[in-house]
Formats: structure tokens, sequence, C-alpha cells
């Protein structure tokens, strides 16, 4: 018996250790992690630089209170501005660094409308599961929160016929992950920054998914040649110690004055001493280029399975965030029960979509070890 809710589906498998690439279960059985605990331990597990960070800070003190000056926070905050006209807010996950965002958004603009599109994903408390354009999501928690409507992804005529004076921001992920690793079009996502502009509507760009290096860049959007109003990251930020942040431009601070938002927890220093490191460690040209070249030589090599099987439709993706969209939810759930049988973690994304997502530091060997694998299970070689 459990004495959990039953809200997950969850395996029965129970990991127990972890080590580079690789997660180990309660018996002792080893597995080649292509999932990275959703997108989280984007530096492997049980990397040396984030245990050290870890274990230095544990030593001295692991919480203060937000009612302190950090000079920990600063040092992530400079980070992850980028030497940009930004200012960060930190939390504790995905969904809080989208509620911040919400609320900054409608704050500083007096507006209430949140645009976002169909088959996003941005959280689950209200706020982010109001913008989370996925009516089974939604199902049994209404009322939602107002304000709130979804476009199709990738269309700009939709968004130029809502996009009017109430609207505050317009939403998005640049590659949808949970909705089934969709990416956004260059020039639509241009076009949308543009006609964001144009309307006095903040752009709100969600990369918790696709951030810190996932895709080959620090941030996703940086591909894409815009500036967002304001950018939420979590997942991956401290590899696993939980935490999130937003990051708006300055001239927004107006709206999030002393009082107007807050958390207990977000920004404590564990984990901004392990976000410290771990951006410290990703945020370096070498590094990001590794994982853009491991990402094209994956996905490259998972699209000759389109010509070899008639259970691949597509492979999509970028860096080390892939989708390999199969025939049907059912074929994707005996592909992933047949992987985890042959010692791959990997998960689903939309109803048929295989996800892949290894840690960035996965080896050219684990690499090839996994593709081997995939193809097997795939063209039913075992
Ligand atoms: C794009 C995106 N936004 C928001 C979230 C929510 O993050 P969290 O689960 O940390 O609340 C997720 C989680 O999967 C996500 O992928």
């Amino acid at each position: 018996m459990s004495y959990l809710f039953p809200n997950y589906a969850r395996d029965t498998i129970d990991l127990v250790a972890g080590s580079g690439s690789y997660v180990q279960d309660q018996n002792g059985t080893n597995y080649l992690d292509f999932m990275s605990g959703i997108a989280v331990s984007n530096l492997g597990h049980n990397n040396p630089i984030v245990m050290e960070a870890l274990f230095e800070q544990a030593d001295k003190i692991w919480h203060s209170s937000n009612l302190y000056s950090n000079h920990l926070q600063e040092q992530v905050a400079e980070k992850l501005t980028m030497g940009k006209d930004y200012l960060a807010f930190f939390c504790n996950s995905g969904t809080e660094a989208n509620e911040a965002a919400i609320k900054l958004a409608r704050k500083a603009t007096g507006r209430s409308t949140i645009l976002s599109f169909e088959q996003s994903f941005h959280g689950r408390t209200y706020g982010a599961l109001s913008a989370t354009g996925q009516p089974a999501l939604q199902e049994g928690f209404y009322p939602i929160v107002e304000g709130f409507d979804y476009l199709p992804y990738n269309q700009l005529g939709p968004l130029k016929e809502k996009l009017d004076d109430s609207v505050a921001a317009v939403m998005l992920e640049v590659i949808q992950g949970e909705g089934g690793i969709i990416p956004a079009d260059k020039e639509w996502l241009q076009a949308v920054a543009k006609l964001c502009k144009e309307n006095d509507s903040l752009l709100i760009i969600d990369e918790i998914q696709t951030g810190m290096g996932r895709t080959g860049t620090f941030y996703a959007f940086e591909d894409y040649q815009i500036e967002p109003d304001i950018i939420t990251i979590a997942k991956a930020l401290a590899n696993g110690i939980p935490v999130g942040a937003m990051i708006g431009k300055s001239k927004l601070a107006k709206a999030f004055g002393p009082g107007s938002h807050g958390t207990t927890f977000g920004g404590n220093n564990l984990a901004m001493k392990v976000a410290n490191a771990v951006i410290r460690e990703i945020n370096q040209q070498e590094f990001l280029s590794s994982v853009a070249a491991k990402g094209n030589y994956l996905m490259e090599e998972l699209s000759k399975l389109i010509e070899k099987s008639d259970k691949v439709i597509a492979v999509r993706g970028k860096g080390l965030m892939i989708g390999v969209e199969l025939s049907s939810p059912e074929t994707l759930q005996v592909v992933i029960q047949q992987l985890k049988e042959q010692r791959l973690l990997a998960i689903k994304a939309g109803k048929s979509v295989l996800r892949l997502l290894p840690p960035l530091t996965i080896s050219q060997s684990e690499l090839e070890q996994g593709l081997e694998i995939i193809s097997k299970v795939i063209l039913n070689d075992m």
C-alpha cells in the first residue's frame, strides 16, 4: 500500500543512486539516463562540481531570509542577466517563476489579458495552470484564473486578431516541451516579439525546460535574436536542488516594490551556491558548443530511423532536447517499456512523442550506446 496521493502514474523502479549519465534502482540495476529527471540533472548525477558547492555551503548557512541581503543571490542574478538590463527574482520551482511573471506583467502594464498557446505547459498552480493551453490539465479545477486565452502555436493571424490594449503579455516556450517537442519557427517568434513591442505588451519566454544550455545556447531564445521582457527558468538551475527564477527588464522594477511579491525559501543559500556553480559550468562557449554538437549527432542518427521504420514519423528538437514522434500512443508506450527493459530511461511528450533529454555532460560513447538501444527497440532488433 502507498501513503502517497495517486496523482502520478509512477513506475515501480525507485532510483536510489546516480553517477554521471547513469542511475541505479533499488535492485542494483543500472540505467542509462536519457531523461535527466525531466531536464533537471543537466550536469549529470553526483557531479563533483555541484557536490563541492553543496557541501561547502551546507557547512556555512543553508537558509537566511529574504529580509536580509544575499550576496549569493546577487551573484546568480548577475550571471542570469548576462550583462543586459534585467533584474532577477528567485523562487522554488518553474510554476512559481511563471506566477511571478504573470503577476509582474499585469501589475507593470495595468492590463489583464495573458495570451499563451495551445498545447503549452507552464505549471500547475492556478496562474500557471491558467496559462497552460491544455484543457485536460484544467479539467475539474474550474474556475481557473480569468483573463487567459490560447492561440495556435506558430501562427501569426490569430495572434494579430487578439493583440489589443487589454493584453498584458504573450507567454510562450521556444520549444514546447510537454506539448510534444515543437520548436517555434524563427520568423514567427521574431514577428511575435515585434508585435508585442508595437502593442506595449510584454513578451514572457518560459525557458524552464529549454534553458540552462539544454538546446546548445544558455537560453534557447538566444538563437532567435529576440529580447524577451521576462524570462522564467527553473529545473536545471541548481541541478536538482529546488529553485526557480524570474528575470525581467529593469524598467519593470517599480511594479515589484517591497511587499509586492515574495517567498520564504526562494533563492536560499544552498540553492544559490549550487546555482552559481552550475551556471559557471554551463555558460561557457566550449560547453555549449559540445551540447549543440552532441545534439546534431543524435538528431542526424535518429532521423535515419524515419526511413527504416514506419513507427517513426518525425524527429524534432534542438541540442539535447529531442522528440521522436512515433506512429501512435500505444507504440510510444511499448517503446518506453522496452527501452527500460534494455536499461535506458526516456519519457513521453504530447501524445506519441518519445522525449530524449540526456544529461548535457553525456559522453560520445554513452550517446552511441543510447542510440544503439533506441534503434534496436524501434527496429525490433533485440
Ligand atoms: C516549460 C515549463 N514550464 C513550467 C514548468 C513547471 O515547472 P515546475 O514543475 O518546476 O513547477 C515545466 C515543467 O515541466 C515546464 O516544462
